[in-house]
């Protein structure tokens, strides 16, 4: 099969194309300015902007299938402010799908977010839900997952969290308790390349998430452990999120924006994992302290 992964020079790409190469496709990577390097030996890239049509149709010509990876992180400000996730997500996928149709491409797996509604919270869950409208509306054979956040090598959660909480004492909003369902990487990647090869998938949304809930505070807890630190995490009323935002802004080189600040206080939890439509059982997936090392927060 001949594949192509747009942002498959990303965290989630990079691992996605080394299963897919590793299955036997011939495989390529679509970014703005790929770098082999960025790749594994065998995948092909390609140079692409998914907002300017001309840029990227091309590399959709002679392809099976398309996985789009393209997405702006929910937890930074884009440079450009919130305005980019319409045009990287709602627009950019726009692009991906016409190009996949006028192409032939068959196969179009989209990678969404949980939580993604067109009247959701944040400009990153809206044009989410945004851009999933536009692939079910199309006449590509389409799969979309919703994952909670993903963690492993190259990730940015963790890195992220570690900013947000300080070692000792870290003001969170709610105390740290919004709740997530972390995914380990190599967990995710084969139920992607699943989903790119088999048309049992087609027409299916997944919510997907790993073996266990965790609270924002206990993720921090995880990450400061495995630093050999502790964490305290201090509750901050939700009026006072623009404190907490002064205070994480305040950090050089940490664009948390108000929308970002808000996204921290959507839990991120499925309602079923349907990881057991890839034949997993929510057991057999490394949970977050299995990868960092630490004993588990009980
Ligand atoms: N990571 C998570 O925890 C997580 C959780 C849930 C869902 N997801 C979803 O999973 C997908 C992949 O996430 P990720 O963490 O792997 O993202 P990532 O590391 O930020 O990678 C994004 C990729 O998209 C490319 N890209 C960005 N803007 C582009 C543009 N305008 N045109 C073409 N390529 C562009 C990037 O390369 P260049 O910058 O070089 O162009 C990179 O290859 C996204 O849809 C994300 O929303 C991720």
């Amino acid at each position: 099969m001949n594949v192509l992964v747009a942002g498959g020079t990303g965290f989630i790409g990079q691992y996605l194309c080394e299963e897919l190469h590793e299955r036997g496709h011939d495989v390529t990577a679509l970014a703005r300015e790929p770098d082999p390097d960025d790749v594994p030996e065998g995948v092909e890239t390609a140079m692409g902007d998914v907002t300017a049509y001309d840029s990227m149709e091309g590399a959709f010509e002679g392809k099976d299938t398309v996985v789009n990876l393209v997405a702006l992180s929910p937890l930074f400000e884009p440079k450009g402010g919130n305005e980019m996730h319409e045009k990287i997500h709602t627009g950019g996928t726009k692009n991906c799908v016409r190009a996949a149709e006028e192409h032939g491409v068959d196969r179009f797996v989209q990678m969404s977010g949980l939580g993604a509604d067109p009247d959701g919270p944040t400009h990153y869950l809206r044009s989410k839900g945004r851009a999933e409208g536009v692939v079910r509306d199309s006449d590509v054979d389409w799969t979309i997952f919703r994952p909670s956040v993903v963690f492993g090598d190259g990730a940015e959660f963790v890195e992220f969290t570690l900013k947000l909480t300080p070692p000792v004492l870290a003001p969170l909003p709610g105390g740290g308790k919004t709740r997530f369902q972390p995914l380990y990487v190599e967990d995710l990647v084969p139920m992607l390349a699943d989903a790119a090869e088999d048309d049992e998938h087609v027409g299916e949304i997944y919510e997907t998430g790993g073996p266990e809930v965790l609270t924002l505070a206990e993720v921090a807890e995880l990450a400061r452990r495995a630093r050999g630190q502790s964490v305290r995490v201090l509750p901050v009323p939700m009026a006072l999120a623009g404190v907490g935002l002064t205070v994480a802004g305040s950090i050089p080189g940490f664009p948390l924006g108000r929308d970002q600040y808000r996204s921290l206080q959507v839990d991120n939890t499925t309602d079923h994992n349907d990881v057991d439509a890839f034949g997993y059982d929510e057991d057999d997936l490394t949970t977050l302290a299995e990868y960092l090392d630490v004993t588990p927060v009980i």
